[in-house]
C-alpha cells in the first residue's frame, strides 16, 4: 500500500507543467458536460456525462497514465476505474485521481460547491486505498507543521492560531455538515472558533483552508478517503500539510480494509499519500464557488474558471472559452434532448 518513490531524474519522468493544459481541458469538458444537468435532481446522469467526457479527453494526454483514485473497481465501474489505462501511451507514467463530478448532489439541485477535479503524479508516488472514509486535518502553509491529527482539535484550533498570530476566536473551520460530526462541531464552537458547515464537497471545502485568503484556516473531519488523495496533491503543491486516517463507517468497510490487510490506525501524511513533488491538480467549477464561478454563457462561447496547482504554479486560476459550449444531454427516459442550458 505503501507508495514507491519514483526517481525524479529519470528520461520519462512526469513533467506536471507540460501535462497541466491537457488536464485543464479535460477538467473544463467534464464541466461542461454536465452544465445541461445543474439542477435538473438527477446526480447519476450528471456524473455518468462527466465521467464520459472526463475519460475521452485524458485519452488525449500525453504518457502513459493509470487511475489509482476512480469511479470504482472495473467490474463496478465501466469506465475511470481503478486500474485503467488512460493517455497516449508513450512517455511518462503518471498516476491518476479523478473525481469528475465532486459534489454530485450539489449539481442535481443547482447549488453552489460542485466541481470536476483530478490530479496526476509520477507512475507508482499515488496511494490507492479500498477505503471509503478517512478523518482528514488540512492546513494552508501558515499553519504547516503544528497540527497533529491524534491531538484534541481543541489543542489543533490552540496550534493553528498561535501559527497564524491569531485567536483561537478567529480562527474558521471548514467541516462536513454530517451527523458524524455533530460533537465535533460542538467541541469546536465551545473552543471558540467559528465553522462553516458545507453539505457536500470536502476538496473544495479543502482549498479553502490551503489557498491563502481561502477564507478558512483548517478543514477536518471525516469524508471520502478517494478525495483525501485529490487533497493531499493540492496540499503538497500549496505547502500546506494534510493527516489523514482511515475512518470506515461501517462493518462492511471494516471487513474490506482488514481483508486487504491494511493499517487502519496508521496516520498517514502527505508523503504516503502523494510522494513526490512533480504532481498536478486540476479543478474546474461545475456551478459557483467562492473562488470560482460556474461557466457562463458569453457571446463567444462559454467561459469556465478553473484552478491549475503545479510546482510552478501555486496556485493559477484560469478562465478559458469554450466555444463549442456544452454537449447537448438526453432525458435517460423520453430520449428527448434537454433544453439548451442559459445563464
Ligand atoms: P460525491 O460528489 O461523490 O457525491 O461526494 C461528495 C462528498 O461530499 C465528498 O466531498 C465527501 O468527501 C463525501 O461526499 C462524504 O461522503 P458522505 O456524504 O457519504 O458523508
Amino acid at each position: 500500500m505503501s507508495p514507491v518513490e519514483a526517481s525524479p531524474t529519470s528520461a520519462t519522468a512526469l513533467d506536471p507543467e507540460s501535462v497541466a493544459l491537457h488536464l485543464l481541458v479535460a477538467t473544463q469538458e467534464a464541466a461542461m458536460a454536465c452544465v445541461p444537468w445543474v439542477g435538473r435532481g438527477d446526480k447519476e446522469a450528471a456524473d455518468a456525462a462527466a465521467v464520459a467526457a472526463l475519460r475521452s479527453s485524458l485519452a488525449l494526454v500525453p504518457g502513459q497514465g493509470r487511475v489509482v483514485i476512480g469511479e470504482g473497481e472495473k467490474d463496478d465501474a465501466p469506465m475511470l476505474y481503478v486500474g485503467e489505462e488512460l493517455g497516449t501511451g508513450d512517455g511518462a507514467g503518471w498516476d491518476l485521481a479523478v473525481d469528475p463530478l465532486e459534489g454530485t448532489n450539489y449539481c442535481a439541485r443547482g447549488a453552489e460547491g460542485a466541481i470536476a477535479v483530478l490530479s496526476v503524479a509520477p507512475r507508482g508516488t499515488m496511494w490507492g486505498t479500498s477505503g471509503w472514509y478517512m478523518d482528514k486535518l488540512v492546513v494552508g502553509p501558515g499553519a504547516a507543521g503544528v497540527v497533529d491529527i491524534t491531538a484534541p482539535v481543541e489543542d489543533n484550533l490552540r496550534r493553528v492560531a498561535d501559527a497564524l498570530g491569531k485567536a483561537v476566536e478567529e480562527v474558521v473551520t471548514i467541516v462536513l455538515d454530517k451527523p458524524r460530526h455533530t460533537e465535533l462541531i460542538a467541541r469546536i464552537r465551545s473552543a471558540g472558533a467559528s465553522v462553516i458547515e458545507i453539505r457536500d464537497g470536502d476538496v473544495m471545502g479543502s482549498l479553502l483552508a490551503l489557498v491563502p485568503g481561502g477564507g478558512a484556516d483548517i478543514a477536518l473531519g471525516v469524508g471520502g478517503a478517494p478525495e483525501g488523495v485529490l487533497t493531499a496533491c493540492a496540499a503538497r503543491l500549496l505547502g500546506g500539510e494534510m493527516q489523514g486516517r482511515l475512518a470506515p463507517q461501517s462493518d462492511e468497510e471494516r471487513t474490506l480494509l482488514e481483508g486487504d490487510g491494511v493499517d487502519i490506525d496508521a496516520v498517514l501524511h502527505l508523503d504516503d499519500l502523494v510522494a513526490h513533488d512533480a504532481c498536478a491538480f486540476v479543478a474546474t467549477a461545475v456551478t459557483d464557488n467562492t473562488m470560482m464561478p460556474a461557466p457562463q454563457a458569453t457571446a463567444d462561447g462559454w467561459r469556465t474558471s478553473s484552478v491549475i496547482v503545479t510546482p510552478r504554479h501555486r496556485p493559477l486560476f484560469v478562465q478559458a472559452l469554450v466555444p463549442s459550449g456544452p454537449p447537448t444531454a438526453y432525458d435517460a427516459a423520453s430520449e428527448d434532448p434537454l433544453p439548451a442550458p442559459k445563464r
